[in-house]
């Protein structure tokens, strides 16, 4: 899924993806969405719930493993309403499967109790994971599938209807994810999604991505610059300061001793997105007291 990245969002490809996801939709009981817990704003597209309608649903903050704790808890809180029910995952070391399951349960609760009222209690519950690209949706599926999930692409000329997964007792996973459109509302939204690396790098200018980074990352806490560029930062620095004195420490210099810096920006992007400057989470939810999260 890694060059889904690299789709072009346009007004008509947008349709047709909505389009395709309501189609699924009617087929499934409640949905998953899927954000990455280090921008729980940025990496969700305001239009799911006008998609979702009334269904249910469970938003998984992925990749918590590089996201700081007490932040991803508060964005769990925060996202509580009431066919909402927020949980924290890391589908890549594995962690928060039974979180997960329990979310599901509580969140489903209500749709159980009518189908045991009606005698319909041993139906199977069906979902479908939903997120913009990058957030880790197949790998959420492959996760609870326990098994790489076979592509139609990898088979030729085998045409197949809809595979779906069946992950617990009565619950079943459609096979395959619907892509949703990054929100670019704003440039905040680009330079999130940038930062973790889920547009691709040459949409905006790198060097200016990642000094906004580094201020974002003073503002958060001056520690993590302390502690991985050993930068004793006075406060007034711009981004491009930083980012010059980062390259500066690191010898990353062009001919002549003046710093390269588009080399160290692309050095410092990989450290963050690599978690080597530590758990953080780059937006937190009081800044989203109000307007869409
Ligand atoms: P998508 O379907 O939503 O587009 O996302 P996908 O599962 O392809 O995951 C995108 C990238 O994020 C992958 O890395 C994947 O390994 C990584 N990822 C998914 N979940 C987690 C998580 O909980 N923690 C961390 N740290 N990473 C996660 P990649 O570099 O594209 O590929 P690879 O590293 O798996 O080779």
């Amino acid at each position: 899924m890694g060059n889904e990245s690299n789709i072009n969002w346009y007004p008509g490809h947008m349709k047709k993806t909505s389009r395709m996801i309501e189609d699924n939709l009617r087929l499934v009981d409640a949905a998953v969405e899927l954000r990455d817990a280090r921008i729980p704003r940025s990496s969700s597209n305001p239009e799911i719930d006008s998609l979702i309608g009334e269904k249910p649903k469970i938003v998984v903050l992925n990749k918590t493993d590089m996201a700081d704790p007490a932040s991803t808890a508060e964005w769990i809180s925060f996202l509580r309403d009431g066919r909402t029910i927020a949980t924290a995952m890391d589908c890549k070391g594995g962690a928060g499967i039974d979180q997960f399951y329990s979310a599901a349960r509580t969140a489903l609760h209500d749709l159980i109790r009518y189908r045991e009222e009606r005698g319909q209690g041993g139906r199977t519950i069906r979902f479908i994971v939903l997120g913009i690209p990058n957030v880790g949706k197949s790998s959420f599926i492959n996760r609870l599938a326990r098994k790489k999930t076979a592509n139609a692409e990898d088979r030729p000329g085998v045409t197949r209807g809809k595979q779906w997964i069946t992950i617990q007792n009565g619950l079943q996973l459609l096979d395959t994810p619907g892509i949703l459109w990054p929100k670019f509302e704003s440039e905040d939204v680009g330079l999130a999604l940038s930062w973790t690396g889920a547009i691709n790098d040459n949409i905006l200018d790198v060097e200016y991505v990642a000094s906004r980074l580094l201020e974002r990352l003073r503002g958060i806490d001056a520690g993590i610059l302390l502690r991985r560029f050993s930068l004793d930062i006075q406060n007034k620095e711009t981004g491009y300061d930083l980012l010059e004195m980062i390259g500066r420490r690191r010898g990353l210099l062009r001919r002549g001793g003046e710093v390269d810096t588009e080399r160290t920006a692309r050095i410092v992007l990989d450290e963050y997105r690599g978690g080597k400057l530590g758990r953080i989470t780059l937006e937190k939810a009081e800044d989203s007291a109000d307007g869409h999260i």
